[in-house]
């Protein structure tokens, strides 16, 4: 039998002893052994809960007891957790953990932690919840180099998207009837100004790479400014607007980023609506992989942690290998990255004349309902030269970038 801890009764963590207890049989099979949780590590105590028995307060009791092998991290955030993983890995413990910040701030250092005292630390929940990404990663492309991956990594902003498309509605608008029905977070900042799915590309791009990718180099840009207008636009074109989370390789670098993007139907991530996430890979054998599924929830992330513990008790003594040095990775300026540009102008201060011997012959798009401006599409170019044409221009509204 393996004995396990988890530390957080929240929502992931009360989801792992659901999930342990649901799939008992089949859990024990896979695993080889009983998987048996013995604390839940927790401020509050939980009466009447099944588990209120096993509820300490105290980490040291978990740390010090030999018989514990396993931790489940389900308690967010970068302190105490880290500390408390840390510990836990010199102890010999493997840590499970569905922490994104944590794993994008410290995942070399618990990696390198893990190897040098025979267990593991693995995080296969910390990115898109229960959708399978970073085994298929670290296991099953081992034979591949990864050169691309996009996502939709954050199931808030995309429904808040989807919704802005479907009803024509505007960005405050669905903000606030998802906080009403409780998709969305009161404070939502992290969702809608990208710094969660930056959290996520940053754990995603380091394994890309083998290298560290410091999520604070990866240039990220919410979706609070995107309108109803904007979506009027991209039907017209038929396409829609996505918060695509991209990791590139360029040969002579790597190009990391978060930002609203206009994509086509035809791309393989125009059809993840709603909550759902989805991240499209390109390996040089392979071609194209895509890996669809739920990026958040208690049970979808659960089952992911759980995945991570049975992994663990198959390996125990062992460590298994993930590629993530500690070396940073310089990434490449988004200045210099090249793309073709949405851009909205006010009539009254520029023409379509302007606009072409600015940018060349493009073609001007109009919708129905929005006076006084107009529409077009950029060439290819580096962002620094949009932004210098831009400049030249004037009157520009809004600008965004498109997605081949
Ligand atoms: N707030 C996140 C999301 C939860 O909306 O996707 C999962 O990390």
């Amino acid at each position: 039998m393996v004995q396990i801890a988890v530390f957080g009764y929240g929502t992931v963590g009360s989801g792992v002893v659901e999930v342990l207890e649901k799939n008992k049989d089949m859990i024990t099979k896979k695993a080889g052994t009983e998987i048996e949780v013995k604390y839940v590590l927790d401020l509050r105590d939980f009466p009447g809960d099944p588990i209120q028995e096993k509820v300490v307060h105290d980490v040291n009791v978990i740390l010090e007891d030999p018989q514990i092998s396993i931790i489940c991290e389900t308690m967010g955030g970068n302190e105490p957790a880290y500390t408390f993983s840390k510990k836990a890995l010199l102890a010999g413990k493997s840590v499970c953990t569905s922490n994104k910040e944590l794993v994008a701030n410290h995942g070399p250092e618990l990696l390198m932690l893990a190897r040098e005292n025979k267990c593991n630390y693995l995080f296969e929940a910390s990115v898109g919840g229960g959708i399978p990404i970073i085994r298929p990663i670290n296991y099953s492309l081992t034979a591949e180099k990864i050169d691309a991956i996009t996502g939709i990594l954050n199931g808030t902003t995309n429904y808040i998207l989807t919704k802005m498309d479907r009803e024509g509605a505007d960005f405050e608008d669905v903000l606030k009837e998802a906080q009403d029905k409780g998709y969305a977070e009161r404070n939502p900042e992290a969702d809608v100004e990208g710094y969660d799915a930056c959290r996520k590309i940053a754990i995603l791009s380091s394994l890309m790479c083998g290298k560290n990718v410091k999520f604070e180099d990866i240039y990220t840009e919410g979706i609070t400014k995107i309108t109803a207008a904007d979506f009027a636009y991209a039907r017209q074109m038929d396409k829609s607007v996505k918060l695509l989370a991209m990791s590139k390789d360029y040969g002579e670098g790597y190009f990391a980023a978060v930002f609203p993007c206009m994509i086509s139907r035809e791309h393989p991530l125009y059809n993840v609506n709603d909550v759902f996430n989805a991240i499209f890979v390109h390996s040089n054998m392979l071609g194209d992989s895509m890996y669809y599924g739920k990026g958040a929830g208690k049970l979808p992330t659960a089952s992911a942690v759980v995945s991570d513990v049975i992994d663990c008790a198959r390996h125990l003594g062992r460590t298994v290998m993930c590629f993530w040095d500690e070396e940073d990775v310089k990434l490449i300026h988004k200045d210099d990255v090249e793309r073709r540009f949405f851009v909205r102008v006010d009539e009254t201060k520029t023409s379509p004349e302007a606009v072409e011997k600015v940018f060349g012959q493009t073609q001007i798009l109009r919708v129905e309902g929005l006076t006084d401006e107009f529409g077009f599409v950029t060439p290819v170019m580096a962002e620094k030269t949009f932004e210098e044409k831009a400049d030249i221009l004037g009157g520009i509204i809004t600008r965004i970038r498109m997605e081949e």
